[in-house]
């Protein structure tokens, strides 16, 4: 079990250095028309069980994270960052929806995402759904992720899933703005939104 968390710690600082440059999209922050082009339809199941689809979360703000409860450090490192900026927005924080997509619906069930999300925001609403469901819902915001199973993994149950770290940020139109490496700062997220949400 030692040497089990010894690679996943390693696993984890590989995916630090690298953040959303080598597995996620080529996108850079700001390239805001091609951003503009990620957007739904998306349909996937909030952790309280309900349908949601992208049509719900028009005319609000949202920080979009994809990853998954099993992951190490990186995701939980990011949620809280998450967090942190909605409540530094203050006011305008209620402008804007925080969203933890799985991309291990496998293991990630409803179930599971409730007992998770509560570690962070009492906003943040973690959706689940299908294979095909969270495929196509990655796949709009260019998200990538790919399961693999350490050396010294016992069970089919015991694999990692290397994904996109990345935050984005779609605005109350349905299309992207902002796409937020991980390795940013709560205050850099916020200076970010609060300039689509109070334009000079
Ligand atoms: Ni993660």
């Amino acid at each position: 079990m030692k040497r089990l968390a010894i690679i996943l710690i390693m696993l984890c600082a590989v995916v630090w250095a690298t953040g959303a440059e080598a597995h996620g999209p080529k996108l850079k922050n700001k390239e805001t028309a091609s951003l503009a082009s990620n957007r739904g339809p998306f349909e996937l199941i909030t952790h309280t069980g309900e349908t949601v689809t992208d049509r719900d979360y028009l005319g609000k703000y949202m920080l979009v994270y994809f990853g998954y409860t099993n992951c190490p450090d990186v995701c939980p490192i990011d949620l809280q960052i998450v967090s942190e900026a909605v409540d530094m927005l203050g006011k305008d924080g209620a402008r804007v929806q925080p969203l933890f997509v799985t991309v291990d619906p496998e293991r990630d069930t409803v179930k599971v995402m409730a007992d998770y999300v509560k570690h962070f925001h009492p906003r943040l609403i973690g959706l689940t759904g299908s294979k095909e469901q969270i495929a196509s819902a990655a796949n709009i915001y260019r998200m990538q992720s790919r399961k693999y199973f350490p050396a010294d993994s016992e069970k089919k149950s015991d694999y990692l899933v290397e994904h996109s770290a990345a935050m984005v940020l779609i605005g109350p139109d349905g299309g992207g703005l902002s796409l937020f490496p991980h390795g940013i700062t709560a205050n850099d997220v916020v200076t970010d939104i609060k300039r689509f949400i109070n334009p000079r």
